[in-house]
C-alpha cells in the first residue's frame, strides 16, 4: 500500500479548466469585467435556484457586503453561532455591529434556533446561519423566528455549495446566501465568493456598493463609500468550468463518505458526520468525534496520523475562545471544538486511501482506548 501522504484536501482542476481560464487571458478581459463573470452568476443563479447571484471577490467580503447592504452597522446584533470560520464573526465586526454568540446543535454543528430564541433583543438585526461542514443549518426554525420580529437572515453557505434544506438548495432560503471559493471548498475559483438571492432591490445595492457606489447618472461620482469587492474575470472561468462538474464533485463527495462510514465503524463514543433527515449534507469536510477525547488527546491522535502520513486538521476554535469576541463558553460548541476533528476528502481521494486511513483511525483509537 502506498506511503504517499494523503492531504486534508485538494482542489481537482483538469483540461476543462485550463482551457476556459487560457481564454479568458487570451481575451484581455482579466478584470473584473469579461463573459466569464457574467456566465458564472448566471450557472450559480440557476444551481441554488434563485434569481439573481453576485460574484464577490471572497467569501468574507461577500458578508461584509450582505451586512452592509442590510443596513447593519454600529449599535446593532447579529446572532451566529459560536462554532464557525472566524469570517464569520469577523465580517459582522467589520460593519460595527456586535456579533453574538449562540450554541451549536449536538448533531449538525449548526446554530440552535433555541439558542438563538433566547438570545433575540430590540437590537437584533440579523440571524447568520452556518452551514457547517456542509449541513445545512435548521432553516424552518431560524426563520420562525426572524419573520414575527422582522428580522434578516443571512445564510452563510461557503462551505456548502449544492446542501439541501428539505429539498431547496442553501443561498435561496433567506434574504442572501453568501458562498466562498477558496482552494479547499467544493468549487474553487482560487479566492472568490458569491451573493445568492431572490430580492431585486437587495442584488441591486448590493452590486452597486461592490463597485465602490459610482452613481449611474454621473461616472467617478460616489455618493456614498463603497468597497471594490470583485472578482476577476479570470477566476470567473475557472469557476464556469468547475459549475460544470458540480454534481460530480458532490457525488463523490457522497461516494467517500460512504466509503469512511463503513471504514470506521461508528459506536457509542465514535461518530462520523449526522445527517438530519430533512438534510442532504456537501460533506464538505468528514467529521471525526470521539466522546473520550479532550484537546490534548485529539491533537494527539492527529501528530499520530501525520505520522503515518494522513492530514487532518481540529474542528474550528469557538468565537468565544478568541480575544475579540471572547465570554463565557457555550457548552455544546465548546466540547465540540475540543474533541473534534476533520479527515481528508477530496474529489481524486481514492477508496484504497479511504481504506488506509480507516485502518490507521481504528488502530489509533484502540491503542488510545477508545475502542
Ligand atoms: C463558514 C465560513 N464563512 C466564511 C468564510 C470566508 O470565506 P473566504 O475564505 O472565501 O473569505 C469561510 C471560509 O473560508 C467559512 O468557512
Amino acid at each position: 500500500m502506498s506511503d504517499s501522504f494523503i492531504p486534508i484536501s485538494q482542489p481537482s482542476i483538469g483540461a476543462r479548466e485550463r482551457e476556459l481560464v487560457l481564454d479568458a487571458l487570451d481575451s484581455g478581459w482579466v478584470s473584473s469585467i469579461g463573459k466569464y463573470i457574467d456566465e458564472f452568476e448566471a450557472a450559480f443563479a440557476r444551481y441554488c435556484g434563485t434569481e439573481f447571484a453576485l460574484t464577490v471577490s471572497n467569501g468574507t467580503t461577500g458578508l461584509h457586503l450582505a451586512l452592509v447592504t442590510l443596513g447593519i452597522g454600529p449599535g446593532d446584533e447579529v446572532i451566529i453561532p459560536d462554532l464557525t470560520f472566524v469570517a464569520t464573526a469577523n465580517a459582522v465586526a467589520y460593519t460595527g455591529a456586535t456579533p453574538v454568540l449562540a450554541d451549536v446543535d449536538n448533531d449538525t454543528l449548526c446554530i440552535d434556533p433555541a439558542s438563538v430564541e433566547s438570545l433575540v433583543t430590540d437590537r437584533t438585526k440579523a440571524i447568520m446561519p452556518v452551514h457547517l461542514y456542509g449541513h445545512p443549518a435548521d432553516m424552518d426554525a431560524l426563520t420562525t423566528i426572524a419573520r414575527a420580529r422582522g428580522i434578516a437572515i443571512i445564510e452563510d453557505a461557503a462551505e456548502a455549495h449544492g446542501a439541501e434544506y428539505k429539498g431547496r438548495r442553501v443561498g435561496g432560503l433567506s434574504q442572501c446566501g453568501v458562498f466562498s471559493f477558496y482552494g479547499n471548498k467544493v468549487v474553487t475559483t482560487g479566492e472568490g465568493g458569491m451573493l445568492t438571492t431572490n430580492d431585486h432591490s437587495f442584488y441591486k445595492r448590493a452590486k452597486r456598493l461592490r463597485d465602490h457606489a459610482m452613481t449611474p447618472e454621473r461616472r467617478y461620482f460616489h455618493d456614498e463609500r463603497g468597497f471594490n469587492y470583485r472578482m476577476t474575470n479570470l477566476q470567473a472561468a475557472l469557476g464556469v468550468a468547475q459549475m460544470e462538474r458540480i454534481d460530480d464533485f458532490l457525488t463523490r463527495r457522497a461516494e467517500i463518505m460512504a466509503w469512511y462510514k463503513s471504514a470506521i465503524p461508528s459506536s457509542e463514543n465514535i461518530r462520523l458526520n449526522r445527517v438530519k433527515n430533512w438534510a442532504s449534507s456537501a460533506f464538505w469536510m468528514v467529521c471525526l468525534e470521539v466522546d473520550g477525547f479532550d484537546e490534548p488527546r485529539r491533537d494527539d491522535f492527529m501528530d499520530k496520523l501525520k505520522q503515518r502520513g494522513i492530514d487532518s486538521r481540529p474542528y474550528f476554535c469557538t468565537m468565544s475562545s478568541m480575544p475579540m469576541y471572547r465570554q463565557e463558553p457555550l457548552p455544546v460548541a465548546a466540547r465540540k471544538a475540543r474533541t473534534g476533528l476533520n479527515l481528508p476528502s477530496f474529489f481524486d481521494l481514492t477508496q484504497k486511501e479511504v481504506a488506509r486511513i480507516g485502518e490507521a483511525v481504528n488502530e489509533l483509537l484502540s491503542d488510545a482506548g477508545q475502542r
